[in-house]
């Protein structure tokens, strides 16, 4: 079959006992269909350029040889018939070598490039809610000089409770229902980013103006308010000269820039061990304004975060003197604000990434 077409190329058309246009023209199919047979398996340069010289080769190519022994030679009724089935089988295998040429470029480079045709759109994320909502807060307490700090997320029971003013058997430690870490020698979860107060004043003299947003970790159950992982903005302004009416201005301040100029603040009497006096800061309702509705619990007001001066028990165990140095701290729930500013009403949707709940902060 195909190997007999080609030997036929070393034979003279009379040797072939071709005498016809017809039978020339079945030779010329026969080559043709072994010539697109072994087009067809080419797979690389190196079969290419294999094909190219044993079909279209100068010295020994196959038409070179149907040139050399069936044209040349061929009384000249059958040289017409002979010439046309050359010229048309050496137009069919350039062709081919010209087709293969691109199959096997796009082998190697894949497809050619279109530049004219648009780009693939890939869908852009944006930051996550509570990542948005801490640069909000950043942004406020850093334009009245507070600067950030972040701390480890596992701590020492020292810094977690004891420097806090928060001893062993205290009953603060129960409720906040630690997670102690296995085989780490005594070390826990932050339950609270109030450690920081305490690294920072360890390392930095007075006057120290700080935020601190990190994550903390409690051994809640998880339901639509609570979570065992949440986050925090921690807050500690301490000086020579800092009174409750600072930090009394810095809490209306700070309400103001984050819920606008109408809400009103108040403070109630709250327990810290480490802050004394201690306070929650409530504001008045941004749903209602303050007249009663689901969000405030018909009350009118809504209790925003914990905070009071500074202990001056805390500055025994970080070298501050307590006679001297004054000043207020604040720790806020931050995925608690997130979700009273939008209206989120469970918790766990900070945490499942469900790009539905995300795109809508875009
Ligand atoms: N650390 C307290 C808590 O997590 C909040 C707080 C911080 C209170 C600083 C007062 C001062 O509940």
């Amino acid at each position: 079959m195909a190997t007999d077409a080609l030997q036929k190329t070393t034979l003279r058309v009379e040797q072939l006992g071709v005498s016809s246009q017809a039978g020339v023209d079945a030779l010329f199919s026969e080559l043709r269909s072994a010539a697109d047979a072994e087009a067809a398996q080419i797979r690389g340069p190196e079969s290419l350029e294999a094909f190219r010289v044993k079909w279209l080769g100068r010295r020994d190519g196959i038409s070179s040889r149907i040139s050399e022994n069936w044209l040349k030679p061929a009384p000249p009724v059958m040289k017409k018939f002979v010439g046309a089935g050359l010229n048309q089988l050496r137009t069919a295998l350039e062709a081919s070598v010209e087709s293969a040429k691109n199959s096997v470029a796009d082998i190697e480079t894949g497809p050619p490039i279109d530049l004219s045709l648009p780009g693939i759109e890939r869908p852009v994320g944006t930051s996550h809610l509570i990542r948005q909502t801490y640069e909000e807060l950043e942004r406020i307490f850093l334009a009245i000089g507070f600067s950030v700090v972040e701390g480890p997320e596992m701590e020492t029971p020292y810094y977690n409770f004891e420097a806090l003013n928060i001893p062993e058997h205290h009953p603060a430690r129960d409720n906040m229902d630690t997670f102690y870490i296995e085989g780490s020698g005594g070390h826990l979860l932050r339950t609270h980013t109030s450690p920081m107060q305490i690294r920072t004043m360890e390392k930095e003299p007075p006057p120290v103006r700080i935020i601190v947003p990190g994550k903390v970790y409690r051994r809640d159950n998880p339901d639509a308010t609570h979570g065992f992982i949440f986050h925090q903005l921690e807050g500690l302004a301490v000086d020579y000269d800092i009174t409750f009416c600072d930090f009394r201005g810095v809490v209306d301040y700070f309400v103001r820039a984050l819920l606008g100029p109408k809400v009103k603040t108040r403070l109630r009497p709250s327990y810290f061990p480490f802050t004394e006096p201690s306070a929650e800061v409530d504001v008045s309702c941004h749903v209602c304004g303050g007249s009663g509705c689901r969000t405030c619990k018909f009350s009118g007001w809504i209790e925003l975060f914990g905070s009071g001066m500074v202990n001056p028990a805390v500055y025994g165990f970080v070298g501050y003197d307590p006679k001297r140095l004054s000043g207020f701290a604040f720790g806020m729930g931050v995925d608690r604000l997130a979700m009273l500013r939008y209206g989120i009403t469970d918790l766990q949707a900070f945490f499942q990434n469900d790009v539905r709940f995300l795109r809508q902060f875009p």
